[in-house]
């Protein structure tokens, strides 16, 4: 059987696109994936551009594959996601060796390109937005494990000053309702208990209600028709943006048991002259009274957030702001960075004077501290119960498995081996025994029932 290879950069929805890329490929020829593109007929990059390292590590790893070309000629390689979304045409002028290259909204049509390519001898470049069509085309998705990713809106219309997600993914589309739905009850059917719903700015679907109906609803209501799902047991989604956490969402979590008290919200800033200047349209207070309503109804939840350091013009004044938000809100993990200046956003043209040392300084003090934020969540989890869902074996054990609690934390515990089999994919009660750096270790609760 002829092998695939992927390699993905980038946030949850690359993820996402690189499974859909197999499915897609995997419709049109029998293909197996493989994790070592020696053995590759054909090789996959799925890349991002939200920062210059990102960027720059795709050049890299394709310089690296390209003599696998010389001696495999019929070997294809495709560059996809948002750098190809991005660079288009100049990616084959600076690689030749490249043989497709596509957008994130054109993924579905890589087995086209791919035969294209083989009929011409040249390469195949197609990064355009045909909007929905991606969602239309794409095969039915398979289920491997309890927990799955749907997708239920693409791209983003915020442009923050700072960013090229709306030009690598376009303007915000979303799902209709009754696509993600069906979508959803298929999974389960399968077996799949919790999903996590997925989009660049999640929580900013506003989908029709039916195909062609016109009439629209909000995410709140989207939430409220998976919860309705029969075996859906638990839902997540990821990323949201303050400006969309309307209170009809934070009333979802009163009313919505199966959301997770769990939620990823980027904040970037705590100082309102730079959250103006990246163009966030919310303020500190703003950000802050969101998660007071939240936690007033979800005493328990657990925050994550992006932060970035060093925006142009960021003062230590600012960072201090920055700091004193995290100490009073209390995170539970970040993803952070220093800045970077992306070719063609407006940020980049602002004057920038604090040196690459200072802003590294400033990160490195910020993560410290979200790091002990964390560390003391898990540390007062230690004597709890909590339920988790059953991922699988744990990694470096074979005589334990694995699963994840409602915050996302995975937790490794010893089973009896006649049961490992059945309790994979399901939820069970665990006693949190000991909080190490990156995980949990808990013990099955017993009951007697
Ligand atoms: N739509 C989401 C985030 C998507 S991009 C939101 O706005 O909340 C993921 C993260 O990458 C952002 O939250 C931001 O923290 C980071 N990021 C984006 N552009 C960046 C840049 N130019 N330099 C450094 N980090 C950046
Ligand atoms: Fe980028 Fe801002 Fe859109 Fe998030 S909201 S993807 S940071 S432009
Ligand atoms: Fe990167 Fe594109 Fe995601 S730029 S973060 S892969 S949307």
């Amino acid at each position: 059987m002829r092998k695939l290879y992927i390699r993905t950069f980038g946030c949850q929805m690359n993820e996402y696109d690189s499974d859909r890329m197999a499915d897609v490929l995997g419709a049109d020829e029998a293909l197996a994936r493989t994790d070592r593109p020696e053995e590759a007929d054909i090789i996959l990059f799925n890349t991002c551009s939200v920062r210059e390292k990102a960027q720059e590590r795709v050049f890299h790893d394709l310089g690296r594959v390209r003599r696998l070309k010389a001696e495999k000629p019929g070997l294809i390689i495709g560059v996809g996601g948002c750098v190809a979304s991005q660079e288009g045409e100049a990616i084959v002028r600076r690689a030749p060796y490249v043989d497709v290259v596509f957008g994130p909204q054109t993924l579905h049509r890589l087995p086209q390109l791919i035969a294209r390519r083989r009929e011409s001898g040249r390469p195949q470049v197609d990064v355009s937005f045909p909007e929905i069509e991606k969602f239309d085309a794409l095969p039915q998705t398979g289920a491997e494990s309890a927990s799955a990713f749907v997708s239920i809106m693409e791209g983003c219309s915020k442009y923050c000053t700072y960013c090229v997600v709306p030009y690598t993914r376009g303007e915000e589309v979303s799902r209709p309702l009754d696509d993600v739905l069906a979508e959803i009850a298929h999974l389960a059917a399968r077996g799949v208990k919790e999903v996590t719903l997925l989009g660049q700015n999640v929580n900013a679907w506003r989908g029709e209600l039916a195909r062609g109906g016109g009439e629209t609803g909000d995410f709140a209501f989207l939430l409220e028709c998976v919860h309705g799902v029969p075996g859906i047991e638990r839902i997540r989604y990821t990323t949201s943006h303050p400006r969309e956490m309307t209170s009809r969402l934070i009333d979802a979590y009163a009313r919505l048991p199966k959301l997770v008290p769990q939620l990823h919200l980027p904040v970037q800033s705590g100082s309102d002259r730079v959250l103006a200047a990246m163009k966030r349209g919310y303020t500190v207070l703003e950000f802050k009274s969101i998660v007071r309503k939240l936690r007033a109804v979800r005493p328990d939840l657990s925050l994550t957030s992006d932060f970035i350091v060093g925006f142009p013009g960021e003062t230590a004044a600012d960072f201090d702001k920055t700091m004193a938000l995290i100490d009073e809100i209390g995170f539970d993990g970040s993803f952070s960075f220093v800045y970077s200046a992306r070719p063609g956003t407006p940020a980049a043209e602002f004057d920038d004077p604090v040196p690459q040392t200072v802003k590294l300084a400033w990160l490195a003090r910020l993560q410290q501290r979200i790091d002990e934020q964390a560390r003391a969540v898990s540390a007062a989890m230690v004597g709890t119960t909590q339920r988790i869902l059953v991922e699988g074996v744990a990694k470096k054990n074979a005589d334990e498995l694995c699963g994840r609690t409602e915050n996302n934390r995975v937790v490794n515990f010893p089973a009896p081996s006649v049961h490992r089999e059945r309790l994979i994919g399901q939820f069970i009660d665990v006693t949190i025994a000991a909080a190490l750096p990156h995980s949990l270790r808990g013990e099955i609760v017993m009951r007697e029932s």
